[in-house]
């Protein structure tokens, strides 16, 4: 009898049930959502972004753009935010965790940390909620918007350098999991996760959100979202999002072996999570699709990722992890498998004709007799 198909897995010490995490954002930003999410089946949640001082988080409305299918308006391709990490007190957010915790002691919680290009900073942060009893740390190196004012997020997550020293302050610290998670506004994909690694980090998430303009209203013509007729640019996320963030997850995975990948942008379905982990994602995280198809399609991306098992005759995620990484070449390569194999059709179909020639020749002379 064949084995049943498993989603559960390992990562740096952390026993995910699946490898389903809803990302940072919105479908974590307190308590009752996180806890209404184990109850759902996700194997992990990454809570909204925290920092010290919620106090100089200060939000706008609105906040969101979305672009959507011309053919079909009710279809979001693309999904524009501007939102700030979370902005509720962080002596909120540590009794939350504890009683979290408390109640769900065997998902997994990551904490979603960010706070200024100052090591104490960091340190206080680590140390502070790792008291909670949280899993695993995710650190925000990576908020394209508004926190890059304050010299934070991508800001810091840009600078290689930066990345690794932030990194090291927070393994100084920190005594469970760390994952750094990674902008996408970057020319040089490598660099950064490089850096973060050799900081010490244990795994590296990536995409946070693509910097963008969702569009422009034609009526008033200011750009969206707008806010007091202004907008600054955004960050970009959704199924349109999830070609660019395939090929990040694809270089990071190939220029960091061995080390964990938390794979996001664009997840709507288990198929999709399926590519992100056969390009070598160990876990994947799921925001918009979450947003826009409610917490309940857990259930279906699930479903869907064990078809893909199936279908293949895998019992695990290992064994699909990495499957089309061999498969990236240079474009003069991808030219000269094109000749050879055109060269082979041809002498393959020269041998048929020899072939059905000699027949021929052997029919005819039998026939003749
Ligand atoms: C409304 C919204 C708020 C977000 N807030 C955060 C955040 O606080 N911290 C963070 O690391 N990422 C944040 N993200 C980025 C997501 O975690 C994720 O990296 C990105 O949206 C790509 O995944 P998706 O296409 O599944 O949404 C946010 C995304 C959205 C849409």
């Amino acid at each position: 009898m064949k084995a049943e198909p498993s989603l559960n897995i390992t990562v740096n010490g952390m026993e995910f049930d699946n490898p389903f995490l809803l990302a940072s954002g919105p479908p974590g930003t307190n308590a009752r959502v996180i806890m209404k999410s184990f109850d759902l089946g996700w194997g992990g949640n990454v809570c909204k972004t925290i920092s010290l001082d919620a106090s100089k988080v200060v939000n706008t409305n609105p906040r969101y753009g979305k672009l959507r299918d011309p053919d079909d308006r009710k279809k979001v391709m693309g999904f524009e935010n501007i939102e700030l990490i979370s902005d509720r007190p962080f002596d909120t957010w540590l009794e939350e965790f504890v009683e979290i915790k408390k109640r769900y002691p065997k998902h997994i919680l990551i904490a979603s940390i960010m706070e200024e290009y100052r090591k104490e900073a960091w340190q206080e942060i680590v140390e502070r909620v790792q008291a909670t009893g949280v899993d695993g740390f995710e650190l925000n190196l990576s908020c394209p918007h508004g926190l890059p004012e304050r010299k934070m997020g991508a800001a810091m997550g840009g600078d290689p350098d930066i990345v690794r020293e932030v990194v090291g302050w927070v393994m100084e610290v920190a005594k469970i999991p760390v994952w750094a998670k990674m902008t996408p506004n970057v020319g040089d994909v490598a660099a950064s996760p490089k850096a973060a690694i050799e900081g010490g980090a244990h795994g590296i998430s990536a995409i946070n959100t693509i910097l963008s303009v969702v569009g422009v209203d034609l009526k008033t013509l200011r750009p969206m979202p707008t806010v007091e007729g202004y907008t600054v640019p955004g960050g970009y996320s959704g199924q349109a999002v999830r070609p660019i963030a395939l090929r990040h997850v694809m270089e990071i995975a190939r220029a960091c072996p061995g080390v964990s990948v938390s794979g996001m942008g664009g997840i709507y379905s288990g198929g999709d999570a399926a590519q992100f982990i056969a390009l070598g994602a160990h876990t994947v995280q799921v925001c918009t699709g979450a947003m826009l198809q409610g917490y309940e399609v857990v259930k279906k991306l699930k479903q869907e990722l064990l078809e893909v098992l199936q279908e293949h005759g895998f019992t695990h995620l290992d064994q699909l992890r990495g499957k089309a990484l061999d498969y990236f070449t240079t474009h003069a390569d991808l030219v000269a498998r094109q000749r050879r194999a055109k060269a082979a059709k041809i002498g393959a179909g020269r041998d048929a004709e020899t072939w059905r020639g000699q027949i021929k020749e052997e029919t005819d002379a039998l026939t003749s007799n």
